[in-house]
């Protein structure tokens, strides 16, 4: 039991990464708090959890708004007095070269995926500073890396979580509260299918295209994002500060050709 008694809050954990790392941190006996937009969503990863033995709740929560953020800071706080872990996790995709991002896209992007992760952070931080310990994780991409064709928003994003979880963990340390990031690569999950229906005619083609670009054989399953999340949950990572961990099947070591 790697999280046995630890309070785990993790965003947009209804589908793909996020409920992967639920079903994880709740086999590995931690108390597991969901906030998502989905709530039918939410409510199957609370009963695969529950089903297993394990322990879970969910808030409807849009992480991009502070009223939201707010109330469910009071429950988690009002249920546990305290928090282990924070596993910001939610995020949405926008497809689009620069000069093809609405004005509208490029807000609801930031407003979810980077502004989502200041309003959560800002809501529990005190708590955590207080306790003098906590992990957080923030999710950040290789696409910081590497770039990808027509992802101009969405990098903006993921590059600037990646530049806030370092100053963070620099503004932080002092408290014992450990900030890292997560780069993933191309991990098969239901935004990377709506991504790859989105962006190409033949989504076959595509999968195989993106399998090019990296050098493991395979695409990432959100299992293997999990064990990297659970690791930077855990205590085993005590010596991993303010770093990106790289899950990306190699595409960001080199090119397979
Ligand atoms: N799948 C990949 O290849 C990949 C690669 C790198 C990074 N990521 C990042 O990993 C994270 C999870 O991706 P995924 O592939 O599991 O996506 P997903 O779409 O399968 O799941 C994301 C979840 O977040 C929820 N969500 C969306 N907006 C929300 C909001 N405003 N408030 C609360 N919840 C919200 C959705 O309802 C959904 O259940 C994202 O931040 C994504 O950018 C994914």
């Amino acid at each position: 039991m790697r999280l046995e008694h630890k309070v785990t809050l993790i965003t947009g954990a209804g589908k793909g990464i996020g409920r992967a790392t639920a079903e994880l941190f709740a086999r590995e006996g931690a108390y597991v708090e969901i906030a998502e937009v989905d709530m039918a969503a939410a409510e199957a990863t609370v009963a695969a959890i529950q089903g297993n033995g394990g322990q879970a709740s969910f808030a409807r929560v849009d992480v991009s708004q502070e009223s939201s953020v707010a109330n469910w800071k009071d429950e988690v706080l009002r249920r546990h007095g305290r928090v282990d872990v924070l596993f910001n996790n939610a995020g949405i995709s926008s497809v689009g070269a620069l000069h093809d991002v609405p004005r509208a896209t490029w807000d609801s992007i930031l407003a979810i995926n980077l502004t989502g992760v200041y309003l959560v952070s800002k809501a529990f931080l005190p708590t955590m500073m207080e306790q003098r310990s906590g992990s957080i994780i923030n999710m950040s991409s290789s696409i910081v890396h590497t770039g990808l064709l027509r992802r101009a928003a969405y990098s903006a994003t993921k590059g600037a979580i990646l530049a806030m979880t370092k100053s963070m963990q620099v503004d932080y340390a002092p408290y014992g509260i450990r900030v890292n990031a997560l780069l993933p690569g191309t991990i098969y999950t239901p935004f990377v299918e709506r991504y790859i229906k989105e962006s190409y005619p033949d989504p076959e083609e595509a999968v195989a295209g993106l399998k090019q670009r990296q050098l493991a054989p395979d695409l990432g399953t959100p299992e293997d994002v999990a064990y990297a999340a659970l690791y930077l949950a855990s205590d085993e990572s005590r010596y991993v500060w303010g770093s990106g961990l790289i899950v990306d099947g190699g595409v960001t070591a080199g090119k397979p050709y």
